[in-house]
């Protein structure tokens, strides 16, 4: 069995978490390798309808092992919240690993993520505000507080003395607010410790085992590849990597191990917060499929942003991913629309350019060319096998498929795991 990456394609909120809980059904392993509880993976499936923020979208398969890799940072408070949630639903947690090399939010980072934004002003990114941007540059700046340090808590006081004296001088000099105090976060976070600990452990092993007996791995992404720090919008992006590479660096399995790199794209596009969204539809078009999708923020609730599939950027991020599959998700939104768009190129500056540009300056001037397709105005939601669609549909399909470079194999058509069509197998 194969090691697949599944991978965010747009802006994140594609439908991950669905297709993870479909595909762990016959997993051993199933990885979470990014972001934080900035996520919001929706499922509905025989144990009820769930958002998960921090566990991994396979923890109902009763055979997969669910691992919070080192890509991920932590909210305790939030992981134990959603253990909790869980187990009332009868689902079993117990086996549930979380990296010790993954890092924590601390309540300091939520309190600067929403300072930092404030003092942003206009230019605002329009974070989820879960202190994940702060968590992940202590990483980087060798501030960070990780899971393993719950398991030593002489260790961990002593750590977060330090840090903390740096943090407070950053909230009472720069910011004017109050100072935390150790105590309390320390008194916290010991009893996060307490409760976590049968769960935190060293995760490369049991990967690596998983992938020689040859059990099915799913490395799950969060967040999508538009807002990869490197390759996204940046600056208006998140903070830590969305993409099949981060798949490697977020779980500690080498990439001569992934055989299959699983691109999550929705029929259209959609974008919650700041920052360019070229396709985006600010009219009638945008808020009827806002309103049929339920298009708002899982984290925070926000409405999210609607408009027609870019091609233009779904290409760049097949390359960049090398997806070898893909999976189309939420085409019954389009059954009562009579005619679809689909980008093509951008005009930029008078001239047709097929590339994604890095500058959001740039992107911002690109007017979209658009391709427009006859609809099928019927409902699909009910429709398993792939020969069965409107034959309208099935071009849509296979104009993405021409566009993105990378057969379709999975075709979502409504939230349950039963409406799935397997177009070609994905296993
Ligand atoms: P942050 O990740 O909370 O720092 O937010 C940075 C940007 O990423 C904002 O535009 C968020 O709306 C966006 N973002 C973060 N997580 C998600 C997600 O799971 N889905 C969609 N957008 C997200």
């Amino acid at each position: 069995m194969p090691v697949i990456a599944v991978i965010g394609a747009q802006w994140g909120d594609e439908g991950k978490g669905k297709v993870i809980d479909l595909l762990a059904q016959k997993a051993g392993v199933v990885v979470r390798f990014s972001g934080g509880d900035n996520a919001g993976h929706t499922v509905v499936n025989p144990y009820g309808e769930f958002r998960l923020h921090l566990v991994p979208s396979g923890i109902f398969s009763p055979h997969a092992v669910c691992i919070i890799g080192n890509g991920v940072v932590i909210n305790p408070a939030v992981l134990i919240g959603e253990i909790d949630q869980l187990n009332q639903c009868s689902v079993d947690t117990t086996g549930m690993l979380i990296s010790d090399r993954a890092h924590l939010v601390m309540p300091y980072h939520i309190l600067l993520d929403g300072l930092e934004e404030e003092a942003r002003g206009g230019k605002a990114i329009g974070t989820t505000r879960k202190g994940i941007g702060p968590a992940f540059a202590d990483k980087a700046a060798r501030l960070g507080i990780r899971a393993g340090d719950l398991l030593d808590k002489e260790a961990l006081l002593e750590r977060l003395r330090s840090v903390l004296d740096n943090k407070n001088t950053i909230l009472t000099k720069i910011y004017g607010v109050s100072p935390l105090s150790l105590e309390e976060i320390y008194r916290q976070y010991c009893q996060y410790g307490e409760r976590l600990a049968p769960h935190i452990r060293e995760t490369t092993i049991i990967l690596q085992e998983a992938v020689d007996r040859d059990e099915l791995v799913l490395l799950e992404g969060a967040q999508g590849t538009l807002l990869d720090p490197d390759f996204g919008t940046y600056p208006y992006t998140t903070s830590s990597s969305p993409l099949a590479g981060g798949g490697c660096l977020g779980t500690g399995l080498s990439p001569t191990r992934i055989n299959h790199v699983l691109g999550i794209f929705k029929a259209y596009c959609t974008r919650v917060g700041e920052g360019p969204l070229p396709t985006e539809l600010k009219d009638e078009t945008g808020d009827l499929i806002r309103e049929r999708a339920h298009e708002y923020g899982t984290t925070t609730g926000r409405p999210r942003r609607c408009g027609w599939f870019d091609a233009v950027a779904a290409g760049f991020s097949t390359r960049i991913n090398g997806f070898t599959q893909a999976a189309v998700t939420r085409l019954d939104i389009f059954d009562i629309l009579p005619r679809l768009k689909i980008c093509v190129g951008y005009k930029l500056n008078g001239e047709s350019i097929d590339y994604f540009p890095s500058s959001i300056a740039t992107l911002a001037k690109c007017q979209p060319i658009y391709e427009e397709l006859p609809g099928w105005q019927a409902p699909i939601d009910h429709i398993r096998e792939y020969e069965d669609l409107p034959l309208e549909a099935r071009q849509y399909i296979a104009r993405l498929e021409e566009l993105i470079s990378c057969p379709v194999n999975l075709i979502s058509v409504g939230m349950r795991r039963e409406q799935t069509i397997f177009k070609t197998p994905i296993l």
